[in-house]
């Protein structure tokens, strides 16, 4: 199992990578956008280019790092690649590029520009995560043109079907893995009852087929939700900063704590020099 840290924020990927369980970063631009606002709101500027160099430097070698793109047809997306690849790639040896499973944005004229740009950076070696992923048939799709990684994004399925059934929620809120009972109705997007469902069927399609694909998975949202994923067996979650920082908290352990501390006896407190 390894843990990517899905954010942009080079404060959050330093202390995030001290605590040592960090494996790899994934960037978006909604993550660069928030990262860049958090930094001006702190009276910091950076030029884009050395600040995705930081990132990629404090990752190091051994931690792939996403970057995306930005434009939404084919060979745009392939230029965008090359050039992020070939000016960072140097840095650490560690870009991948997050390309958008379908690119189209809802017009129905480029829904494969996606796959046909994965397929050509895969074939030149430039590792891809595919992204936006928000079904089974979509990874498999990716899958089946090279793709390094698929990105299922299982937080905003779950608000999908939250918000079909007009229930109002906090990006934060669990959401069940066997699905939402509203009345007598179980919410399902074509037959997708959560995003963990729609991880759980991908992972079970690429065991079968023995697709060589990873799957990461994104848009992860609480820390019960993590173990799920762990449950699964998918080979990477990617955590946001917060949802790491829940996973390491619990009352009792906070508790047991406090009251150790205060059963030390001076004999012990002594073995110790103080
Ligand atoms: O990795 C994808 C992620 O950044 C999207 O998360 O919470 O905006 O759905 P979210």
């Amino acid at each position: 199992m390894q843990v990517f840290i899905d954010s942009a924020n080079l404060d959050e990927i330093r202390e995030a990578l001290s605590w040592g369980i960090v494996d790899g970063i994934t960037t978006n631009p909604s993550l660069i956008k928030k990262a860049v606002e958090y930094f001006k709101a702190k009276g910091k500027q950076y030029s884009m280019a050395d600040y995705i160099t930081e990132i990629l430097a404090l990752a190091g070698s051994n931690r792939p790092v996403s970057l995306e793109v930005i434009s939404t047809t084919t060979d745009a997306m392939i230029e965008e690649a090359r050039l992020l690849y070939h000016k960072f790639n140097p840095v650490a040896h560690n870009v991948v590029i997050k390309i958008p499973v379908n690119p189209d944005g809802g017009k129905r004229a480029r829904d494969f520009d996606g796959l046909k740009a994965i397929k050509a950076l895969e074939s030149e070696g430039i590792p891809v995560n595919v992204t936006l992923v928000m079904t089974p048939e979509q990874a498999v799709l990716a899958a089946k043109c090279g793709a390094h990684y698929v990105s299922p994004f299982v937080g905003r399925l779950d608000d999908l079907l939250r918000k079909r059934a007009g229930l109002s929620f906090n990006k934060e809120d669990y959401y069940p893995a066997d699905g939402f009972i509203v009345g007598d109705q179980l919410l399902e997007d074509n037959g997708l009852l959560s995003g963990i469902h729609m991880l759980r069927i991908i992972k079970d399609i690429f065991d079968n087929y023995g697709f060589g694909t990873k799957i990461i998975a994104a848009s992860v949202r609480n820390a019960r939700q993590v173990r799920e994923i762990m449950e699964l067996g998918v080979d990477i979650a990617t955590i946001p900063f917060d949802v790491l920082r829940q996973m390491i908290v619990h009352e009792k352990t906070d508790e047991g704590v406090q009251l150790f501390e205060a059963d030390v006896v001076p004999e012990y407190r002594e073995l110790f020099g103080r």
